[in-house]
């Protein structure tokens, strides 16, 4: 893979008319490429019909309004499809005064690079998930933080590590960071609303436990290859319990415990120290590989619970309006007692839930578009039957604050609780559910 300054040479060859900035830049967007991919990218197009269109106004405004200015612009524009704006001009009209560029439209220069920029994201991810065998997702999520209601300590200290990313601060950065939590608490999509914001390449590990087992050893060798180049990276791993739980009974001659041993040893290798940030996604932490959870890997555990406050359901439920472009006027606030409360306890899936089922009934009640007034919110609220294995729940909300690695991000309710008391609590619970899912 070539390093940096290659990649900024591939791109000075491919396109004599990069500035030194735009050279730096397609040198860092390009981590990852093979210098002759990234010259297939860079080298110019041959004009399109856009350029034309915009060579024949050029021309027309120079031409002035004579007599067949139009017809005579359109052949001009055919015959200088090389020339460059002030050759025409000496060409076609050396004293007319060209015709004033609008302020408000993008340079023809800034809308080849925008679309480079866009080929070039879309040509990596192609290239890259193919020499990935398909084992490499690109993450490339419609949500970002504005829909992520509450959590705000946890997106802040999440930016902080993208900015030391970006700016090179790698000690500041963690090896990896653990969400843990009971499911529908917003881990995946909150790792999804990251990759969002944060502004790095992040790309998904996918299907670990099926897939990985027909990937040869070498396959992996080239996977890791090509994620170190990418450098500036964030690499998602979700349901990490299943990808790296118990590999005794694999029965296939142990290919996928090597797997597992080597992703394993990448992701304890302090030299992609802040290059390479693993988040890992779990609600069982007690069934991920202890090796994994050593202080060195995943060095940052972030819990995720259940909401624990009328304020905080609003937020969420807030959030959700948001996301799913529900139409309405309610302030939330106004009908605590009959919904917010209510929720307490709930998941953010079940939260979701709930507001898909009001929006439902107002719609069954006044028609497709009709905003969703109190009462539907209420009756939903109270319709509404969340399914589920509470005591499991407990567990695995416990698991969670037990691994977490600050009681900054801990509620109230447990950021007192004794490690005596919490350790009693979490071994009644495994007695009764430690086997269940
Ligand atoms: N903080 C949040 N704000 C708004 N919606 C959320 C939030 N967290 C989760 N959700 C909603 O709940 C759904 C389930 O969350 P998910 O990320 O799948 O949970 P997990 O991965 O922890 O099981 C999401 O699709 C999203 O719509
Ligand atoms: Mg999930």
């Amino acid at each position: 893979m070539p390093d940096h300054d290659t990649r900024r040479d591939a791109a000075r060859l491919a396109d004599s008319r990069l500035t030194d900035k735009d050279c730096e830049r397609y040198a860092g967007m390009t981590a990852g490429l093979k210098a002759i991919q990234i010259a297939s990218i860079l080298t110019p197009q041959p004009a399109a019909e856009e350029e034309f269109a915009e060579r024949e106004a050029f021309i027309k405004g120079l031409l002035g309004s004579g007599t067949d200015a139009g017809g005579r612009a359109h052949k001009l524009a055919a015959l200088t499809s090389n020339m460059n704006r002030d050759e025409i001009k000496e060409l076609v009209a050396p004293t007319a005064t060209p015709p004033a560029p609008d302020p408000n439209l993008p340079t023809p220069y800034e809308r080849a690079r925008k679309e480079a920029d866009r080929l070039i994201a879309k040509r990596k991810r192609e290239i890259l998930e193919r020499e990935c065998f398909g084992l490499v997702e690109f993450v490339e999520p419609a949500h970002g933080f504005d829909v992520v209601g509450g959590m705000e300590e946890v997106k802040k200290d999440l930016m902080v590590i993208a900015e030391s990313i970006r700016e090179g601060r790698t000690s500041r950065v963690p090896m990896g960071i653990l969400f843990t939590g009971p499911m529908g608490t917003g881990k995946t999509f909150v790792a999804e609303a990251f990759a969002k914001e944060c502004g790095l390449t992040t790309i998904k590990l996918k299907n670990f436990r099926s897939k990985w087992v027909g990937a040869t050893e070498g396959n992996l060798e080239k996977i890791l290859n090509v994620i170190r180049a990418i450098g500036q990276v964030v690499v998602i791993i979700d349901e990490g319990d299943r990808a790296f739980g118990n590999t005794d009974s694999e029965g296939d001659g142990g290919t996928s415990s090597r797997v597992i041993a080597r992703i394993k040893e990448f992701m304890s290798d302090t030299s992609n120290r802040g290059r390479i940030l693993f988040l890992v996604m779990t609600n069982r932490p007690d069934k991920l590989d202890v090796d994994l959870k050593r202080a060195g890997r995943l060095d940052r555990k972030i819990p995720f619970l259940y909401v624990q406050t009328p304020e905080e359901v609003e937020l969420v439920a807030k959030a959700l309006l948001r996301k799913n472009k529900i139409k309405t006027d309610v302030e939330l606030a106004t009908i605590r007692d009959g919904f917010s409360s209510k929720l307490v306890g709930y998941s953010n899936a079940d939260i979701e839930a709930v507001i898909l089922l009001a929006n439902e009934d107002a719609a069954r009640e006044s028609g497709g578009d009709a905003a969703v007034l109190d009462h539907h919110f209420l009756r939903a609220a109270v319709d509404y039957f969340p399914s589920r294995d509470q005591e499991l729940l407990d567990y695995m909300e416990l698991l969670a604050v037990f691994e977490s690695s600050s009681r900054r991000l801990l509620p109230a309710k447990y950021a007192s609780l004794t490690p005596e008391d919490l350790d009693a609590r979490l071994r009644h619970l495994r007695a009764i559910v430690g086997n269940r899912r």
